[in-house]
């Protein structure tokens, strides 16, 4: 029988690839970036870079690329297996903040988050990796969330008020650029009073409050079991589970400090509220989280992430 020719192979790869590339992208493009990469907007590379920026594209390009994607969008060629799915930069969207819900985190927030990681997720920590490479892949991880944030702006210019992109490059890029940046410079911190120290009476007030105000998410013990737990979504209408306290582990640091911080500002993005009351409920609440942790877990405690560790010293 006469062998199949060469154009017959590549008709057979054609056949396999080609669909295959359009429903997932190719691999070092995947099909979400491909497809924002069509709209007609500024690009990444026209967005004006920092000296540090440029240097942490590189740190970037190698250690983070894979999930968060080439342009930061969460659609690396390993996000499809994740859950949850690595943050998409460019939306500006950021869980675990030392600010008021509504504000950017600061650099600090970042770097601790990459130093650390997030335990219980994909995000691993790097608490080996410079300080000085950390410092300059948080500055072009806020480079494409400013970008991200610039390019709705534009986007919005041209969709609702008829601006040409050539209008807008020449005439708004430099004030969107400022507006965006000042975003990064104007954060606040919110301040951690001294935590005072646990007792009886702070934990029963902590059950309290969280009878009534956590336990249709988080349920009665605490294991993220209550009524409503199975039916929430995350900004990407991805299924999320409340935290199950009684592991102990939590995703960005389990010291009361932490704690105190994950309660005032909330997970954005997720339905985890961000949680009105005085200094003295939240310490209450802190405690009692911290009061429902099963020694006899599988999971031994360990101050997960950092835990409120300097980042240097767990080297
Ligand atoms: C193996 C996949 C993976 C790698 C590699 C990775 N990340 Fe992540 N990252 C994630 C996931 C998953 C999340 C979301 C976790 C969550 O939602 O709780 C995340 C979240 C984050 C966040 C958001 C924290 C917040 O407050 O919302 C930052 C910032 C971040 N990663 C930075 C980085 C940087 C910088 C690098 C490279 C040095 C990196 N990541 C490498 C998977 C990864
Ligand atoms: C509408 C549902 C909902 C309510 C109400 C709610 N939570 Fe949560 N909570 C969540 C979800 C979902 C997560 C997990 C988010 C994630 O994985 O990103 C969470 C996470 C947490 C965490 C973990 C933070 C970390 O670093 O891992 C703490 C602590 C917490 N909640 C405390 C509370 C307390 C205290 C209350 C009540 C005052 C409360 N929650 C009310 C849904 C809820």
């Amino acid at each position: 029988m006469q062998r199949p020719g060469p154009l017959l192979h590549l008709a057979v790869i054609a056949l396999l690839v080609v669909p295959a590339m359009l429903l997932w992208g190719h691999p070092q493009e995947p099909a979400r970036a491909a497809t924002s990469g069509r709209r007609q907007t500024i690009t990444l590379d026209e967005w004006t870079t920092s000296p540090a920026a440029a240097r942490g594209r590189i740190v970037y390009d190698e250690y983070c690329g894979g999930c968060h994607g080439t342009a930061g969008e969460g659609d690396g060629i390993a996000a499809r297996w994740l859950n949850p799915l690595p943050r998409n930069f460019q939306k500006g969207t950021f869980k675990f903040r030392s600010t008021p819900s509504g504000q950017l985190p600061t650099r600090d927030d970042l770097d601790h988050t990459i130093s650390c990681g997030l335990t219980g997720s994909a995000m691993p920590g790097f608490p080996l990796m410079p300080s000085q490479e950390r410092r300059d892949v948080v500055e072009f991880v806020l480079h494409l969330v400013t970008y991200g944030l610039a390019r709705n702006e534009v986007e919005y210019l041209m969709d609702e008020e008829g601006v040409s992109l050539d209008a807008i490059r020449s005439e708004n890029l430099a004030e969107i650029q400022e507006e965006m940046w000042a975003k990064v410079a104007t954060t606040t911190t919110i301040p951690v009073p001294t935590a005072p120290p646990s007792t009886p009476e702070l934990i029963a007030r902590g059950k309290e409050i969280f009878d009534a105000q956590c336990i249709h998410c988080h349920g009665a013990t605490g294991r993220g079991d209550g009524s409503s737990s199975y039916a929430l979504r995350d900004w990407k209408d991805a299924e999320i589970r409340p935290r199950d306290f009684t592991t102990g582990v939590f995703r960005a640091g389990s010291t009361p400090d932490d704690l105190y911080l994950r309660l005032r500002t909330g997970l954005t993005g997720t339905p985890m509220p961000a949680i009105p009351g005085s200094a003295d409920d939240i310490w209450a609440q802190v405690h009692y989280i911290m009061s429902l942790r099963d020694p006899t877990a599988a999971t031994p405690w360990v101050p997960s992430g950092c835990g409120g560790l300097d980042p240097e010293e767990v080297r």
